[in-house]
């Protein structure tokens, strides 16, 4: 049996018959989502094999399923980093559970540092695409049965969902950017001369998550929604230093507007 058909098997009891149809990674500071959550099982990572306790603060270490704007979700809260010492096999595996339990949409959020010099603290950013600089892809190695060899990456985001946060977050009169997320690898912050080299390779915003988990869940045909939380400026581009304590800060401000789009996102559905 795959990690992900183990872990799958142990959460599928645990959701007391409901089949959850969308999945919500939450990012940095983004746990507050999973309050919004009613009827709330919880499963702790500790009894999912595979699944490891989060090292980073701000990341919880639990699934929460439950209903959400009328619908059946299962909300990851605490990913597990590569800067963390996980391989990308296992930073994907809570994307290739969700798609063993049968959940064909996959929302992620994140924190980033706006490389955007309009993209301030607080900016939310619907993710159009991305740039995987993490040098690092969950698809390395032999096929894992179920995925595609090549996945095609023109469309990563789904056009259409993108198309509903838009109206949502305009109805809501929620202020939203759009752009391009880099991800790396991280865990130290970016030099100024990475960041203006990043400017100008299109990159909007930049993290050190969601580009390979979106990479695992095309290769198994779903469909990807992401929103960067920018939570400061890219080192450089202002005159501020950066720190974690500062990012889980901004997310945890913003985090309540970017779930009230997620929310209206899973109600159009
Ligand atoms: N760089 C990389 N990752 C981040 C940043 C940043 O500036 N802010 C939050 N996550």
């Amino acid at each position: 049996m795959t990690a992900h058909e183990a872990a799958a098997e142990a959460i599928r009891p645990r959701l007391l018959g409901r089949t959850p149809e969308v999945a919500i990674t939450l990012g940095s500071g983004l746990g507050g989502l999973a309050s919004r959550i009613t009827s709330a099982v919880r499963i702790p990572y500790e009894d999912i094999p595979g699944f490891h306790a989060p090292s980073v603060e701000g990341h919880k270490g639990e699934l929460v399923c439950g209903q959400l704007a009328g619908k059946t979700v299962l909300a990851q809260s605490g990913r597990f980093h590569m800067y963390e010492g996980y391989s990308a096999q296992v930073a994907v595996l809570p994307v290739r559970t969700f798609h063993a339990l049968g959940i064909q949409t996959l929302i992620v959020t994140n924190a980033a540092g706006g490389v955007n010099r309009s993209f301030g603290p607080g900016t939310i950013m619907l993710i159009n695409d991305h740039l995987n600089m993490s040098g690092r892809t969950p698809l390395e190695g032999p096929v894992v049965a179920g995925d595609q060899r090549f996945p095609d990456m023109t469309e990563a985001y789904d056009k259409e969902l993108q198309a509903m946060a838009r109206d949502v977050a305009a109805k809501a009169g929620i202020a939203m950017a759009e752009g391009v997320y880099l991800a790396l690898l991280g865990p130290s912050y970016e030099t100024p001369s990475e960041v203006r080299m990043f400017e100008r390779f299109g990159a909007d915003a930049v993290g050190m998550s969601t580009a390979v988990e979106v990479i695992a869940a095309r290769a198994r045909g779903m469909r990807c929604l992401g929103f960067s939380t920018v939570t400061n400026a890219a080192a450089g581009t202002t005159a501020a230093l950066l720190s974690h304590a500062e990012v889980m800060a901004v997310a945890g401000q913003v985090g309540g507007r970017v779930a009230t789009i997620i929310e209206g996102v899973i109600a159009r559905m």
